[in-house]
């Protein structure tokens, strides 16, 4: 069986530990000859892949380990890309948040103002990876995480429409989970429709494996819990805030009925709410920086000091199952259904076919092909035309330098109250996010 050669790009990522742990766990099927990793913050990296060194030499000695801030040496001869940067890195998510909170706007990493500042910084990091690895490895596949998945998936079809990258974002195959917990079912047999943007949709369908209507059940259990469960077998989003974010699926559901939310629709459909629960001087980077960051950071120098991984730190989630089944499936042909941020071309009937939509695909050794989800109605499509056009115009301002493009995109965020407050918060962001933006004129 052919043997892979793997970078992961944004090696010094809280997620980097998992998806090698979950790699391990696959090799039978998805056989390695090397695995490096990548970041241009060497000192970040060190200390995880440090802990991964030894992990990798206790478990699979053949496969040869490496990490690097050298770019030729990273994205020399590999068949995939794993990414998952953050231009910034917390102390701008941590801005991202707090500047829109100032004027009492949501203040979220991936979602209104915070996610278009964000935007602003990843398309050039995102661009920077795609030139690396064209140059190095043509063939290579880029199955990118990094966020915002849907701007960045705008910004790669306007600025590489022939490169082989792939956008994608785990929280639907994390509620997809909580879905099963709630019907007894194991979601891999489990078949959904979902239509929308990234960070934005829903649910229109789920099947078990015999074709058996499973949405009844569903709308009934999260009309009263949201995607609450008391399954308490997750390594993520089980923080108190997120828990609160599941519970608060019921009251998006009251919008559409028939429909299983996102659970990010909640800071566009109740943005008032989420600034009443928000400590505009300690927001979700914080509690992340304090949780998850230091827990990885310190089972990786535990593991370092220790000499060994065994019986050490390193949690294995669903985040790191979905991009290694990605993975699979392009490098076996498998044709498996997944949910990708891909141009719609039709699968969304009423909508815009140059949009890339977040959709169920078949995935195989020429990507992902989107399956055709119908027509959707007004309210939802409303939504996503105003949410499309926003994020379009982030692209656009990035790419001719234009602070009225920046303006009309914070502006058109239905987070943002008005033209007058949008300009506040932009002219916030230009001060501290000089070093990461292009000029805007
Ligand atoms: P993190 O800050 O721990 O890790 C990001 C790493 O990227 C850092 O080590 C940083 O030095 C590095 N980096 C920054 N800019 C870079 C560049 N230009 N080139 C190379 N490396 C660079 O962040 P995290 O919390 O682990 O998250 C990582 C990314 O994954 C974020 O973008 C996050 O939003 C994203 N994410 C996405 C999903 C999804 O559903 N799509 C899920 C989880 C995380
Ligand atoms: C979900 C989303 C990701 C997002 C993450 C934030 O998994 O799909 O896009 O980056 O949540 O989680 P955090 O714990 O960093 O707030
Ligand atoms: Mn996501």
């Amino acid at each position: 069986m052919k043997k892979f050669s793997i970078v992961i790009a944004g090696g010094g990522s809280t997620y980097t530990p998992g998806i090698v742990m979950m790699l391990l766990d696959n090799l039978n099927r998805f056989p390695l000859r090397s695995l490096k990793l990548y970041d241009n913050d060497g000192e970040r990296q060190e200390t995880i892949a440090k802990a991964l060194e030894i992990l990798m030499k206790e478990n699979a000695p053949d496969v040869e380990f490496g990490y690097t801030t050298d770019p030729q040496v990273a994205f020399t001869d590999v068949d995939f890309c794993m990414a998952h940067i953050r231009v910034g890195k917390y102390a701008m998510r941590e801005l991202d948040e707090k500047i829109p909170m100032r004027y009492r706007v949501v203040g979220q990493e991936t979602c209104g103002p915070g996610g278009i500042a964000y935007g602003m910084r990843s398309i050039g990091g995102m661009m920077e990876l795609i030139d690396f690895m064209e140059t190095y490895s043509p063939d290579c596949w880029m199955l990118n995480y990094s966020n915002p998945a849907s701007i960045v998936a705008e910004a790669c079809r306007v600025l590489k429409p022939q490169s082989k990258v792939i956008n994608i974002c785990d929280m639907p195959v994390g509620t997809k989970r909580r879905m099963g917990y709630i019907v007894g079912k194991d979601p891999k047999d489990m078949v959904v429709k979902y239509f929308g943007l990234n960070h934005f949709g829903w649910w229109t369908s789920v099947k078990d494996e015999n074709g058996t209507d499973l949405m009844p059940q569903l709308l009934e259990y999260v009309s009263q819990n949201g995607y609450l469960t008391d399954r308490a077998v997750e390594t993520q989003h089980m923080d108190e805030s997120w828990q609160q974010t599941h519970r608060k699926a019921a009251d998006l559901l009251k919008l559409t009925p028939q429909f299983l939310p996102n659970t990010y629709l909640k800071y566009y459909l109740y943005p008032d709410y989420v600034v009443d629960h928000t400590n505009p001087d300690h927001t979700r980077a914080n509690e992340v920086m304090e949780g998850r960051e230091k827990e990885v950071f310190g089972a990786a120098r535990a593991i370092v000091q220790a000499g060994t991984a065994k019986g050490g730190g390193f949690t294995i989630d669903n985040h790191a199952s979905f991009i290694v089944d990605l993975a699979c499936a392009i490098a076996f042909n498998t044709h498996e259904q997944m949910l990708c941020i891909v141009e719609n071309k039709g699968a969304i009937c009423n909508f815009d076919s140059t949009a890339m939509v977040e959709v169920p695909c078949l995935v195989g050794s020429d990507g992902p092909e989107p399956l055709c989800q119908g027509d959707i109605p007004t309210f939802a499509k409303g939504m996503m035309e105003e949410q499309l056009a926003s994020e379009r115009l982030v692209v656009e301002a990035w790419i001719e330098g234009s602070y009225l493009k920046l303006w009309q995109a914070l502006t058109l965020s239905k987070t943002v109250p008005s033209a007058a407050v949008a300009k506040k918060i932009l002219d916030d962001f230009i001060e501290v996010n000089r070093e990461y933006w292009p000029l805007l004129k």
